[in-house]
């Protein structure tokens, strides 16, 4: 791909960005933007996976502050090997997904592969001076933190069988929760910056929005919503090969402060699937945000730490206030 800049002055998020989605100026105005997601199941449903992978694709053009117009579904399913009805379970689990986000699934592409992999690709749109990214957290701003952590222990424990049932539902429920009506609270109240956590976990995407906003940032332990039984799972070490390459990548720009065990930084650095939105605020909105999540009935709208100053990308992890 050429460099952003280069190549069309129409390309407002690119490659080069590592936004939630890329983000096209269309001459009206208007903004295309557009992500695609797709992975192998993370619980034993089919229906549910299809849910949350359809959750997962949508979360990004919700991250960027757009609207979700259309879908694409991204399918790759072993039709020797497993009952064709496991197959229409996925794909009515995305479906239902895509009802609730209010567009329709205009088409998409199967392909005969060992492991069941399911996602889409979705088309939104937004007028450009509403598009949030990530580059835009200034010093003093409030983190918010919609959504509990905890997915990729839990999904890791599922696979070795030691996952305890009520932290597979509410992980569950968190999974296939819309980012949708935290993205309004955040369109209506007004945020500086946005994304969603998945796979880089919180430390992660949260390092990608300190090097977009050149700015450093200060996260509370012990204000991180977590789910039910992740702490105890991350103990008895139910951490994913992802989630240890997230620690280990943003190592280098994180300082913890007290008593912060590894087990909590796996937890701070937890590959998630279908996470929620972070956002940056203006400190004297975030009461108003936290208020207007609560009443849009998001699963957190936990405060979470804030931006200190501008400068080399860095983190802080600390224990309490
Ligand atoms: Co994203």
């Amino acid at each position: 791909m050429l460099p952003k800049g280069e190549s069309d002055p129409n390309v407002l998020v690119g490659f080069d960005d590592a936004d939630d989605a890329a983000a096209y100026r269309l001459a009206d105005g208007h903004v295309i933007v557009q992500s695609v997601d797709f992975f192998t199941p993370v619980v034993d449903d089919p229906y549910q996976f299809g849910q949350i992978a359809a959750a997962n694709a949508l979360s990004d053009i919700y991250a960027m502050g757009a609207t979700p117009l259309f879908a694409l579904n991204i399918v790759s399913f072993p039709r020797d090997e497993l009952p064709l009805e496991q197959l229409s379970r996925i794909l009515e689990g995305g479906q239902a997904k895509a009802r609730e986000a209010g567009i329709p699934i205009l088409g998409g592409h199967t392909i005969d592969d060992k492991e069941p992999k399911y996602g889409l690709v979705v088309t939104g749109t937004v007028a450009e001076d509403r598009l949030i990214r990530n580059s835009g957290a200034r010093p003093g701003d409030v983190l918010i933190l919609t959504k509990p952590l905890g997915t990729g222990l839990i999904a890791t424990a599922l696979k070795h069988g030691t996952a305890p049932d009520d932290a597979v539902e509410a992980a569950t429920t968190s999974m296939v929760t819309l980012n949708r009506a935290a993205a309004e609270a955040a369109a209506e109240v007004g945020v500086h910056a946005m994304t969603d956590i998945t796979g880089f976990g919180l430390l992660g995407h949260l390092l990608e929005m300190c090097q977009a906003s050149w700015i450093q940032a200060r996260i509370v332990y012990e204000s991180l919503p977590l789910l039910p039984g992740a702490e105890e799972l991350a103990r008895q070490g139910a951490i994913a090969g992802g989630t240890r390459r997230n620690l280990a990548h943003v190592k280098k720009s994180l300082l913890i402060e007290g008593a912060v065990s590894e087990t909590q930084q796996f937890i701070a650095a937890d590959a998630q699937t279908s996470g929620g939105l972070l956002m940056a605020v203006d400190p004297a909105k975030a009461d108003t945000l936290i208020a207007t999540l609560k009443e849009q009935g998001t699963l957190a709208a936990a405060l979470i730490g804030w931006f200190t100053q501008t400068g080399a990308p860095r983190i802080t992890l600390r224990e309490g206030q």
